[in-house]
């Protein structure tokens, strides 16, 4: 869907990308992670040309980008960042319409899809719809930024940090809404980061990225247990690893599902790293879990937690 090959950028000489090659395929929800200043952000605005590229060549179905129109280009790829927010004297309806104004919708299909997309984002259309940016919390923003971007239906979706000045709580909140948006609509998505807790949340692919290079690229479990160098092992977090790794597993693929007992259950949708929270929490050594409709389905056992965690997935 979007490929780079061997792409660079400089500025005033100096290589913010250099020699970039990258593969993100339809449908697959890809997160650019690696410190500050490593090229993430210059990455993501190449793709729609609100940066372009020195050398080398970036498609997007299968076509340069350079013989798309730029603003073309931009309608067919949602755009939502951290720091420009929303413009501050339109309102909220007003704001989410912005691309299919330029796109000339008839006026009672935007309408319609503002109405769909506050639900979508979990905001009360009758409520949000004539608010104002101030008038609203900073999830409630962010949100707005996100339902913005995803207006016309684009055919992918590129966040640069979009939750990066939220609070753990929203931000997780907000997390859980972007991975059920992405399996809903099954949308291309390309992520910035510099949190490893959020990426391993989020990813199907993560591509680790220093001083405008790629240093390694694959799934997070592939990141976690197979690093490529020495800076990929320490920049996911020796000592981390083992909760890490918990986070990317579920209650579902350790529970023993002929077993029952009594308690306040745990979802199996939930991850093994919260479940070890709870045993801790608790202190016992077993939690009954029930499935998505709530019926009791098995057991988890402390002791399966620590189980051939550090086998590829399967
Ligand atoms: N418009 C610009 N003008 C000059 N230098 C820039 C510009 N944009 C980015 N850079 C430089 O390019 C490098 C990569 O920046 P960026 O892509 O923003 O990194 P990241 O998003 O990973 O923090 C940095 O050294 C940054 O200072
Ligand atoms: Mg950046």
């Amino acid at each position: 869907m979007i490929e780079f090959e061997n792409v660079s950028k400089f500025f005033q000489g100096e290589a913010a990308v250099s020699d970039l090659s990258l593969n993100i395929k339809e449908g697959q929800f890809t997160v650019l992670i690696g410190t500050s200043g490593s090229g993430k952000s210059t990455t993501l605005k190449m793709i729609n040309r609100l940066v372009e590229h020195d050398t080398g060549r970036i498609r997007f179905a299968g076509e340069e980008i350079r013989n798309f129109d730029a603003k073309t280009l931009r309608r067919r790829m949602g755009y939502a960042i951290q720091s420009i927010g929303l413009f501050p004297h339109w309102n909220v309806a007003q704001n989410i319409a912005t691309v299919p104004q330029l796109l000339k919708w008839p006026k009672a299909r935007i309408n319609a899809r503002i109405d769909e997309l506050l639900d979508l984002l979990g905001l009360e259309a009758a409520q949000f719809r004539d608010r104002y940016p101030h008038q609203l919390s900073g999830g409630q923003q962010q949100r707005v930024g996100v339902a913005r971007a995803l207006a016309a239906d684009p055919e992918v979706l590129l966040m640069d940090e979009p939750f990066g000045a939220l609070d753990p709580v929203t931000r997780g909140a907000l997390q859980q809404e972007i991975i059920r948006i992405h399996q809903l609509l099954g949308r291309t998505i390309v992520l910035v980061t510099h949190d490893i807790d959020e990426a391993l949340t989020l990813a199907d692919r993560i591509v680790l990225m220093d001083n405008g290079q790629v240093i390694q690229q694959g799934t997070p479990l592939e990141l976690l247990t197979r690093p490529a160098t020495d800076f990929a092992r320490d920049f996911f977090g020796r000592s981390e690893l083992g909760v890490r790794l918990l986070s990317l597993r579920h209650v579902a693929d350790r529970v023993r599902t002929h077993e029952r007992i009594e308690g306040e259950p745990i979802s199996e949708s939930v991850t093994l790293r919260e479940a070890l929270s709870l045993f801790v929490h608790r202190q016992c050594r077993q939690l009954p879990v029930v499935n998505q409709h709530g019926e009791p389905c098995g057991v988890l056992h402390f002791s399966d937690l620590i189980e051939g965690e550090n086998a590829p997935a399967t």
